[in-house]
């Protein structure tokens, strides 16, 4: 597997995807991103060398072939989630659907420390590489206004660390998570996220749900609070949950 990094790159998802025209195994980061992306089209933007912006791109051939696309989402989420309770020795971490990380500040007060997005590439039906694309807020301390309400990082929690020290361990972590069997790491998951039974709310949209049931194709069965109606709803939406 080639490491490469990046004083200053777009974006270590798309760099990772280039890479991966040549490579099979690649791991991509910077210490400053001017188009990093988010989920739904959402930017993701940070200090130059405080943070990580991390990609780990994988080619996927007939004799290497791909696992389920929920496979890769799920490593990403478990791998971040297990890197920050490693390194700083606490529990304050939780997963949020579908693929972001949390830190609980105070009682009842959770803020965002980690997003993930995975990117699949196809050429007809069939795909031939995954790139799952990390932002861990490391050492920030300001956040843009539009953030700094929601945002925190492991420096804010008190905690400082050496940015390549923790891309290391997440590397290993991470492909401990891929190499994992299916049907296990789907379970691992749905302990972690503990959200079935929870009434949520989708961000623009007026009624409440609840959560019956985490679909093994990593959607969401809601069931409208009101009336009878049910409706599966994926990674498209922005939801709103208690993490507690
Ligand atoms: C989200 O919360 O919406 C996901 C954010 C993912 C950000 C990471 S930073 C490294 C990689 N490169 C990108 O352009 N995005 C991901």
């Amino acid at each position: 597997m080639k490491q490469y990094h990046f004083p200053q790159i777009e974006s270590t998802n798309d760099f990772a995807k280039e890479l991966l025209k040549t490579e099979d195994e690649v791991v991509v980061t910077a210490d400053f991103q001017t188009k990093g992306r988010g989920r739904s089209q959402r930017n993701w933007e940070g200090d130059y060398g405080a943070n990580i912006y991390f990609s780990y791109g994988l080619s996927h051939s007939d004799e290497n072939p791909a696992k389920s696309y929920l496979h890769y989402q799920i490593s990403g989420c478990l791998a971040t989630l297990e890197l920050l309770k490693t390194v700083t020795k606490k529990d304050m971490f939780i997963l949020k659907y579908p693929n972001d990380v949390y830190a609980s500040v105070q009682e009842r007060v959770n803020r965002k420390i980690s997003g993930i997005l995975i990117e699949h590439t196809f050429l007809g039906d069939k795909c031939t590489n995954t790139v799952i694309g990390i932002g861990i807020n490391v050492n920030q301390t300001i956040f843009t206004n539009q953030i700094m309400e929601i945002a925190t990082s492991l420096k804010l929690l008190g905690f400082e660390f050496e940015i390549q020290d923790l891309v290391d361990k997440l590397i290993e972590i991470l492909k401990n998570y891929i190499s994992m069997d299916d049907d296990e790491l789907f379970e691992l998951w749905k302990k972690e996220l503990n959200i079935e039974g929870k009434d949520i709310i989708i961000l623009s949209e007026a009624n409440k749900w609840k959560v019956q049931s985490l679909e093994r194709d990593g959607r969401l069965l809601l069931q409208d609070m009101e009336s009878d109606n049910t409706r599966k709803i994926d990674d498209g939406q922005s939801i709103r949950y208690n993490l507690n």
